[in-house]
């Protein structure tokens, strides 16, 4: 039996991976550490809120004093926590300095002061720059090349993870993920914007020309080699998970419009992001070799099953669209 503490869990992915733990090691018990900012939302683990193996703490990774308290009663901890939105982040970098980099750190440290805790960093593919189209994909020896205030603070992190394993031998292990999909994404992120855009009848607004490429995972295979990870990834390393599923926006515009049966009327092209990355694609071929993990929800069906979930969970995003 584990004692984890997931920081993050009220978000998108966090509250996905407690949802997926706690089915899996129903004995294990999880602490949610969330500070509940505009993206935090308790609603998305309203079904386990009564599980005894289960429990909530509102607050902040950069409190230290809270997270010592919290991190001596833990066997390891995933660092889910972040500002995590890109267009936020170029507006205002300030909280994505102080969560994604200051409270890593403080995580990183009660880690360190409680006898070495076994810490998990949840990184983004966004920390290695911008591909070409002819490019080779990222893989683990990709250099750090951020271009976003996000992503430049998300590197930041990654290199604390890897200076405390350097410097103290904490036993860390960092995955960098692509972009992720699914239920109970907050719906500023383009797929389920799109989809709440389109079920209100609003047109969907495309950056640039749509020409941008992702590579798309949908949140359960992520948290599945996240957990892989955690089980068997060697001390110290990195672990890069991807969807196998490079889209342009504008495929995925089409595509979302074609379950919705929605013509092409309903796009708006809107100005670029500044600076927007042309294309990130993802080698998951060391996950695969070492951990047997690779993508196993095809994107076509993923999708399918994320519109369907939206349509029915009307009361969770208009409670929550607004928030600023
Ligand atoms: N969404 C993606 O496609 C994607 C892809 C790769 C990696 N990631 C990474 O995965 C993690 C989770 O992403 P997400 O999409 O679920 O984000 P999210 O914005 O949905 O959730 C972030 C959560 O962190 C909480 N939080 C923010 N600041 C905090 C603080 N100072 N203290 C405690 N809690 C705080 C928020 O309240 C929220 O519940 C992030 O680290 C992100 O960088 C995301």
């Amino acid at each position: 039996m584990s004692k984890i503490l997931v920081t993050g869990g009220a978000g998108f992915i966090g509250s996905n991976f407690i949802r997926y733990w706690l089915k899996n090691e129903p004995n294990d018990q999880i602490t949610n550490l969330d500070k509940l900012t505009y993206a935090g939302n308790l609603d998305n683990l309203v079904d386990i809120s009564n599980n005894s193996n289960y429990k909530f703490v509102q607050g902040d990774i950069c409190d230290f004093d809270l997270v010592n308290s919290l991190v001596k009663k833990t066997d390891l901890i995933v660092n889910f926590a972040a500002e995590s939105h890109v267009d936020r982040s170029i507006k205002n970098s300030s909280d994505f300095v102080k969560t994604n980099i200051e409270g890593t750190r403080v995580l990183l440290e009660a880690a360190k002061n409680n006898g070495g805790i076994r810490f998990h960093q949840i990184s983004t593919d966004e920390v290695f720059g911008s591909l070409n189209l002819d490019d080779e994909k990222f893989n683990e020896k990709t250099p750090y090349d951020p271009r976003s205030p996000y992503s430049a603070s998300k590197a930041a992190a990654d290199h604390l993870v890897r200076a405390y394993f350097h410097t103290y031998n904490l036993p860390i292990t960092v995955s960098n993920c692509s972009n992720n999909y699914g239920p109970y994404q907050f719906p500023e992120k383009l797929i389920p914007l799109f989809i709440i855009n389109l079920i209100e009848g609003k047109k969907v607004p495309v950056y640039g020309n749509g020409q941008n490429i992702r590579d798309w995972i949908h949140v359960d295979d992520h948290n599945r080699g996240v957990k892989m990870i955690i089980e068997k990834g060697k001390i110290g390393e990195t672990y890069c998970l991807g969807g196998n599923n490079e889209i342009k926006n504008i495929e995925i515009t089409h595509k979302i419009l074609d379950i919705l049966s929605m013509g092409e009327d309903m796009i708006e092209f809107v100005e670029d992001r500044l600076g927007h990355d042309l294309r990130y694609a993802i080698d998951f071929s060391k996950a695969k070799k070492e951990l047997a993990w690779e993508p196993e929800i095809g994107f076509s069906q993923g999708l399918e099953n994320t519109i369907d979930w939206y349509r029915q969970n009307s009361v969770w995003w208009k409670k929550i669209q607004n928030n600023k």
